[in-house]
């Protein structure tokens, strides 16, 4: 029970939420079992419905607010409802919202060129392709390897994800994400750097990396020995924040290019300034790809997505049509251009940097307290904490990251959960976050776990 002793309060904020007036909670709840499928999920044994937001705040339908720690999975990157994305979007709505690309405008080629010059200055990469999502770029990007290499197989990572459609299911490598049908045709599965629990029972850097080395049996195994790709995120996020050490991405890279493979970055979580040191994860890792899929953190919660890569590389697309109605629409591009214009505005990298540190280091004085807490990890503010029954055998707490997270809600604080097991607290908050919220989040946690039992 919170006692007045132990109880915080969010810290201030001057925006005042409209009054909300439309259908409650119950009444939501209701209407989604009944017509929408059941593959879409809620959180919580009690889902909330999120009604209004303003930068890192939420409102549901009561008018509580709460601290948003998880931006619509590592998406609302510049804040909820950011006035000047408002602006913009409202005057781009009044003039046209909907044309496809088949004619010109100036918001898809502005957007493709200012991410153009995010791209470090001696790469290639230059030119982008659109689409509405994460799944939707994943596919994109591996049929372009496919084509451009003449090769089918790819390689991912186990304990990664990469979306829902077919394709992305394939590459996907986390069970409770697949269903019972083939759809990893051509696609192998290699070993991630999850040192917290390395598979092969080794301790870093002694292992020397056998992760990243084993790529190579896996080509000379189980492929031709010539390969379209690799396709990983720099940290794996729906994997429970997995953070390569730095010889990884490198190994693995020379190993795939000496296969004739292109290094596909999926940066869909990792980009747009989340790990605080980089605009993009692979920045941090010593490499350049070939290929790059990003959306989410792209268009702050617009359906928006982009694989970007070399001329040389996009030219195999050119063969055929290839067409995607909504990619690129005014709408979500003019969100495009307002997210970058404002993470740089705003120094929303620096931000995520400092701040995330602050919240790491927080995090770490928390695991010295509760002995709940495996392992703390991430970078910038896209942060894991893994919960374990026992640090030595490290038996996963799924049951009681289930509580943690839901009692946290009751606390005002919404993160994400995630990890193959279900026992990662994901904290992946709006880059906007201040050292006030953080202090919030943590005796929020810290009286849960406490509170709890944990
Ligand atoms: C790393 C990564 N790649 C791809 C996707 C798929 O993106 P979307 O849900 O927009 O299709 C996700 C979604 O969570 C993701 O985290």
């Amino acid at each position: 029970m919170t006692t007045a002793k132990n109880q915080v309060h969010l810290p201030s904020c001057d925006h005042n939420p409209t009054e909300y007036s439309d259908l409650d909670r119950n009444s939501v709840l209701a209407l989604r079992r009944e017509y929408v499928a059941p593959a879409t999920f809620c959180y919580y044994n009690q889902p909330i419905q999120i009604v209004e937001g303003y930068m890192q705040y939420l409102w549901d339908d009561t008018g509580k607010r709460y601290l948003d720690a998880i931006a619509g999975v590592a998406s609302v990157n510049v804040g909820h409802s950011h006035p000047r994305i408002v602006k913009a979007v409202r005057e781009q709505v009044g003039k046209l919202v909907h044309t496809t690309s088949v004619f010109l405008h100036p918001n898809a080629v502005r957007l493709a060129e200012q991410l153009a010059s995010r791209f470090p200055d001696d790469s290639e990469l230059k030119v982008s392709c659109f689409t509405n999502s994460g799944s939707e770029a994943t596919d994109f990007a591996t049929l372009m390897a496919r084509v451009h290499t003449g090769q089918f197989d790819i390689i991912s990572l186990r304990n990664g994800y990469h979306g829902g459609t077919q394709t992305a299911m394939g590459l996907t490598a986390m069970g409770n994400w697949k269903y019972p049908l083939p759809q990893a045709f051509g696609v192998k599965h290699a070993t991630p750097a999850y040192c917290y629990r390395c598979p092969y029972g080794l301790e870093y850097p002694s292992c020397d990396v056998k992760c990243a080395r084993d790529v190579a049996q896996l080509i000379d195994y189980e492929t031709s020995g010539k390969i379209a790709g690799f396709l990983a995120e720099p940290i794996q996020g729906a994997g429970g924040v997995i953070d390569p050490p730095d010889e990884y991405f490198p190994i693995v890279y020379d190993i795939v290019r000496s296969h004739g493979g292109l290094c596909i970055s999926d940066e869909v979580q990792t980009g747009f300034a989340r790990t605080g040191d980089n605009f993009w994860g692979f920045d941090g890792k010593g490499v350049t790809p070939d290929v790059v899929t990003m959306a989410k953190g792209i268009a702050n919660g617009a359906p928006l997505g982009a694989v970007t890569t070399t001329p040389a590389i996009a030219d195999c697309m050119a063969q055929k049509l290839h067409f995607n109605t909504f990619a690129g629409n005014p709408i979500s591009t003019i969100q495009g251009l307002m997210t970058l214009e404002i993470i740089d505005s705003d120094d929303l990298l620096s931000n995520a940097k400092i701040v995330g540190q602050y919240l790491k280091d927080r995090l770490i004085d928390l695991q010295g307290k509760h002995a709940l807490i495996g392992d703390v990890r991430g970078r910038g503010l896209m942060l894991g904490v893994e919960l374990v029954r026992d640090r030595k055998s490290k038996e996963p707490a799924t049951k009681e990251t289930a509580i943690v997270h839901e009692a946290a809600k009751g606390r005002c604080v919404l993160i994400g959960k995630g990890g193959v097991y279900g026992n990662v607290l994901r904290i992946k908050p709006p880059l906007c976050i201040t050292r006030e919220d953080v202090d919030f989040l943590i005796d929020v946690l810290d009286n849960v776990f406490t509170d709890t039992g944990q």
